[in-house]
């Protein structure tokens, strides 16, 4: 299995898989969210045993229950024990049932597949006690869609490898130079305009998620345990954004969402009371979207010079009585993050942000380098903070020499299972989240490509996430994932 279960004993004893299955429910667990289980556990078994081999003389039982331990357990545990009788979930959240049945797939799935010994026949199921937990909250997957962009039934399936990992937190990046990704009522020139690119061959290159098709990777996203947090990236990354609204930009001009990779030295005016007052109300229809306690408004990479040369800048600068131009970064972030605490939600930034004082609110995401400088920043200011390391967690690096799509590094899975998070601890061990894999895509310009790198690291990843420890054992984790059939 992969996570690994925190404690786990298997027994000789084997219970016969049948091809009646009954499902049972306490009044606790909701209709809706049974429902969702009952299916995906069902049409998965039904499809391992649909040659029809086993026998239906029996009926299998598998009891899911929503109810606090007696003992106090740590948040998301499940208990799951396959018996001879029956097969029995709990867990105090929804999460820990939803982890559950990934937990049993992968034990059906290796029961069906692998016989233990010559005596065994594919429909034994070892019987089996499971008591499991994640040592992290924060379990992440990123993904571009500006760069290159990916349907809302993509995203869909995105979700469902990641639920198959026991992944809790999907990223999506909806905005940078090359592309604005959501529709907007307020201000619909960002996806009539913003989402739309001239490349270089003279072809129009984009798309955007409608509101509805945003609902349903909600919905789809909800029923699986993972919370979504949308990046909005701002004062940099934002050329679709001043394509869109030029005077969003310290001196207007006629602006192009960018079709080549870099970075921009236009960036939004942080001066102007316009802007802000823009920014708030794009920012409140984003928290009103998105249902989750998170928003993310980016800060990565945004060269100051506009801000030097911009009157208004100059002037917010002085009337705050701001140090300088990162200083005016922090005031930016800390006037949003004020506006969406009052909303109800947190907001996430890149590690830049904390070159301008931005308050202990905003969580840190710790990405340049191999991430430990910003994370002891983050740390010694008090916020909290995610670690997505460029050097170990990029996940658009190649997997291998030979591989010509993606970044210039090479991150081999085993990499992955090598992540240390006691690099990234300094003392107040509550601070630390967790982690995630950012998935940036201006190499990936197909699902094919994308895939390719995901894959390959995905189930190392869960292990590294759910565990929280590097895995030391690396064919023992080879033999576990052989018995996933490498799948995603
Ligand atoms: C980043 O990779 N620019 C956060
Ligand atoms: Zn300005």
């Amino acid at each position: 299995m992969i996570p690994l279960p925190k404690q786990m004993r298997e027994f000789k004893k084997c219970f016969w898989m049948t091809s009646r299955v009954l499902y049972q429910r306490n009044a606790d667990l909701p209709e809706k969210l049974f429902r969702f289980l009952v299916a995906d556990l069902d049409a998965y078994y039904h499809n391992l045993i649909s040659d029809g081999f086993l026998d239906d003389d029996n009926t299998m039982s598998v009891r899911f229950k929503l109810a606090p331990f007696t003992k106090k357990v740590p948040p998301d545990y499940y208990f799951l024990k396959v018996d001879n009788l029956a097969i029995q979930i709990q867990a105090e959240s929804q999460n820990g049932l939803i982890h559950a049945v990934q937990t049993l797939k992968q034990h059906l799935y290796k029961a069906y597949h692998y016989v233990h010994d010559e005596f065994d026949e594919p429909g034994d199921l070892p019987c089996l006690e499971i008591r499991d937990w994640p040592s992290y909250p924060w379990r992440g997957l990123h993904l571009d869609v500006s760069r290159h962009f990916f349907d809302f039934k993509f995203v869909q399936r995105y979700l469902d490898w990641m639920a198959r990992s026991k992944l809790n937190k999907f990223h999506w990046h909806l905005s940078d130079d090359q592309g604005w990704r959501l529709e907007s009522r307020k201000f619909p020139r960002l996806h009539e305009i913003g989402a739309w690119r001239k490349d270089a061959d003279g072809s129009v290159y984009g798309g955007y998620y409608t509101r509805r098709q945003v609902k349903a990777v909600l919905d789809h996203a909800a029923l699986r345990g993972i919370e979504v947090i949308p990046e909005i990236d701002i004062p940099g990354h934002a050329m679709a954004i001043l394509a869109a609204y030029p005077d969003l930009a310290c001196v207007p001009r006629d602006f192009e969402v960018l079709k080549v990779w870099g970075i921009s030295e236009d960036i939004l005016c942080a001066g102007k009371d316009g802007v802000i007052a823009w920014l708030k109300e794009l920012f409140s229809e984003v928290a009103e979207l998105f249902p989750g306690q998170y928003v993310h408004l980016g800060g990565d990479e945004a060269p100051k010079q506009r801000w030097q040369a911009c009157p208004h800048c100059q002037k917010r600068i002085k009337d705050e009585g701001l140090a300088d131009e990162e200083a005016l970064q922090g005031w930016l972030v800390k006037t949003l993050a004020k506006h969406l605490r009052n909303l109800g939600k947190t907001v996430i930034g890149w590690d830049e942000i904390l070159n301008g004082q931005p308050g202990q609110d905003p969580i840190v995401m710790a990405w340049r380098g191999d991430g430990i400088d910003a994370a002891r920043r983050a740390h010694d200011n008090g916020n909290r903070y995610i670690l997505c390391p460029y050097t170990k967690l990029y996940f658009d690096a190649r997997n291998n020499e030979y591989e010509t799509v993606g970044t210039d590094q090479i991150i081999l899975w085993g990499d992955v299972l090598g992540f240390r998070f006691s690099d990234y601890t300094f003392g107040r061990q509550q601070l630390l989240l967790g982690a995630q894999a950012n998935v940036w895509t201006e190499h990936l310009a197909d699902r094919a490509d994308l895939k390719e790198k995901v894959a390959n690291r995905l189930r190392p990843l869960a292990e590294i996430l759910w565990n929280g420890e590097p895995v030391e054992d690396v064919w023992e984790f080879w033999d576990r994932w052989r018995d996933l059939n490498f799948t995603l």
